[in-house]
């Protein structure tokens, strides 16, 4: 639907009272009507490298989900803040590994034995107390653009690493990307004492798996991409790597949504591809490819938004604009200094990546 006009002129007139005091990053999976404001659009690896980037901004209006925001914060100096439009944007990924549970699972390593061969590497997609806990363990943080970078610097530092919170993502690119086998991958289940592992499994295994997912990637299955391929002869199955892992592995390119984009961009005319990703962005793509002759679908027949994300809609980006130029600062992300400490550690190290 077309974006109220009202509220299109609100936003733009709120923005250009802030001027260069505002910073808007919007993220791939955000709404038509939200991403037109945007300042810059990214995946999760760029909006962090940006936010940082950003030193004379006094306000970040992060328009995506918590987890995001937080890294923003830890990236960006103390006098910076960091908005988020609506503050139940959270992530049902990054909601799976508390850090209490993780601490636990801390203690089950160390029970069995292993802990000290353990590097711990965090998606991006978890909150700032498991960003601290992997910065305190020596780990490093990594998105679904450097996953195999990151596993390949942990690999260097340890003999195994907790992957946490999304199983597919470690599963994905251990196996596909790193010549393990499936074997070489246990799951540690939080909700199960001593994560429902024994002390020889996790004695065998080099990728010691966090039971997390996105469920809003877990809807695509084998299904969704043998029919697709059926329905249009000669489509490129191209799909995010949360996918579940014989999903990326019957697909023919695998990345994160920078990367799809790239390789649409990149595509020839008269080709045709089905996307595994959330729904937002493969509207847009399809849209926007639609005039070069390139036919984009969505990889399922059900509709796949991330209900999250959907959450910043422009009334929630015009009051949060509108606020900040009357000099009212609302839905401030703020990490806790000791927190922050540990967790930029993690992060520094991911940006650090060769
Ligand atoms: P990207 O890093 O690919 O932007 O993914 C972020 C995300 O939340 C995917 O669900
Ligand atoms: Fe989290 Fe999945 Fe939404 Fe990404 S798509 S923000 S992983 S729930």
């Amino acid at each position: 639907a077309p974006s109220d006009p009202d509220l299109v002129a609100r936003a733009r007139a709120a923005k250009e009272k802030l001027g260069d005091k505002v910073f808007v990053l919007g993220h791939h999976y955000q709404r038509d009507e939200v991403i037109q404001f945007a300042d810059v659009t990214g995946d999760s690896f760029k909006l962090a490298r940006d936010a940082a980037a950003r030193p004379q901004a006094e306000y970040i209006v992060f328009c995506g989900v918590h987890f995001m925001a937080e890294s923003a914060d830890i990236l960006t100096s103390d006098e910076q803040k960091v908005v988020l439009p609506d503050l139940a944007a959270g992530c049902s990924m990054a909601d799976m590994a508390t850090a209490e549970q993780v601490a636990e699972c801390w203690d089950v390593l160390t029970e069995a034995g292993v802990a000290e061969q353990v590097v711990p590497v965090s998606y991006m997609n978890s909150s700032a107390d498991i960003k601290a806990f992997t910065g305190k363990h020596g780990g490093t943080i990594c998105t679904s653009s450097n996953a195999k970078r990151a596993l390949e610097w942990a690999f260097e530092q340890g003999e195994k690493v907790l992957f946490l919170p999304d199983q597919h993502l470690g599963r994905n690119t251990a196996v596909r990307d790193m010549g393990m086998s499936l074997d070489d991958c246990v799951v540690y289940n939080p909700h199960r004492p001593n994560g429902g592992l024994t002390a020889e499994e996790l004695r065998a295994a080099k990728m010691i798996l966090w039971r997390g997912h996105c469920s809003v990637h877990g809807r695509f299955s084998l299904d969704s991409v043998n029919d697709v391929r059926e329905r249009i002869p000669g489509v490129n199955v191209l799909v995010h790597p949360e996918c579940r892992h014989e999903v990326v592995a019957a697909a023919d390119y695998v990345g994160s949504t920078e990367y799809i984009i790239k390789a649409l961009e990149a595509a020839p005319a008269g080709s045709k591809w089905a996307i595994g990703t959330e729904l937002n962005l493969v509207r847009r793509l399809a849209n926007r490819f639609a005039p070069e002759g390139k036919e984009i679908v969505f990889l399922d027949k059900t509709v796949c938004f991330c209900s999250t994300m959907n959450r910043i809609d422009l009334p929630h980006l015009v009051w949060a604009l509108e606020s900040l130029a009357e000099g009212n600062l609302v839905n401030r992300i703020e990490v806790d200094k000791e927190t922050e400490a540990f967790a930029k550690l993690a992060l520094e190290r991911m940006l650090a990546l060769p």
